[in-house]
């Protein structure tokens, strides 16, 4: 059994599922002790609100956490952002510049304070202002030479985040420290804000049952025989796909 390196969205895709996720916890942390695999968990959430899932949910400690879409990674337990990581994404980014083009548009409702971070301005949108919000905004922060990327997921949030960074350069970033390659890797998710994991690389990605439309719709318009669409939900589905890919031999 080779070791290799377990990445998962936490939100719908790891947590929701209770019983499932406490089989999978106790096959992911015998492996960690066996073969050395590394956990790390690419959440949208705050280092806030991942402290208070954790409060709620048992789960395993991560090696790595990538919190905030992809916009800080914490390595080992760690408090303090990667500087390396911060440092990467600080070029070219202007935050204030980002929230006064955002403030054009009545649809876009800012996110609890908690969730707006130094790389990371987000907002709830609905579905039915996203067809026109979305472009009219992309244009705009364009036009004004702001290198960003919108990411929209469930429905509902739009993150605007430095156009280097999302969940996938950030699983790169630690896949180059501890030298695995795409084969040794495995992503999984549910969501709009997971499509980077997916699309970065060639890495094996799970994505599990109960995945929104905007990641379905995506993974039909990729196929890719690297990709694994599982029947069961959340955690159950995280189980469904590594043994597919044949890493939990
Ligand atoms: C999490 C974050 C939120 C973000 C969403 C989608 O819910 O808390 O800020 O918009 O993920 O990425
Ligand atoms: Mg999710």
């Amino acid at each position: 059994m080779a070791k290799f390196l377990f990445v998962t969205d936490l939100d719908n895709t790891l947590v929701g599922h209770d019983q499932a996720l406490a089989e999978l916890n106790h096959l992911l942390s015998q492996h960690r002790q066996e073969y050395g695999i590394r956990i790390v968990y690419a959440t949208g959430r705050s280092p806030i609100l991942y402290r208070q899932l954790k409060a709620q949910k048992h789960l395993l400690e991560p090696d790595a956490l990538i919190a905030a879409v992809g916009t800080e990674i914490y390595l080992n337990g760690s408090d303090t952002p990667d500087p390396v990581w911060a440092e990467r994404l600080s070029q070219k980014w202007n935050r204030d510049l980002v929230l006064a083009a955002s403030a054009h548009f009545a649809d876009l409702v800012p996110q609890p304070e908690s969730e707006q971070r130094p790389f990371k301005v987000s907002f709830f949108l609905t579905q039915t202002a996203a067809a026109e919000v979305l472009p009219q905004l992309e244009s705009l922060l364009q036009k004004q030479g702001l290198e960003t990327k919108l990411i929209y997921s469930t429905g509902q949030d739009l993150d605007i985040l430095p156009r280097r960074s999302d969940k996938g350069v950030a699983m790169q970033f630690l896949q180059k420290q501890w030298e695995f390659d795409s084969q040794q890797t495995v992503v999984c998710g549910d969501s709009g804000n997971d499509i980077a994991l997916f699309s970065v690389g060639e890495e094996r990605g799970v994505i599990v049952g109960n995945a929104q439309p905007e990641l379905l719709q995506w993974h039909w318009s990729h196929p890719a025989s690297y990709h694994y669409l599982a029947q069961a939900a959340c955690a159950g589905g995280i189980l469904e796909g590594l043994n597919h890919f044949g890493f939990l031999k």
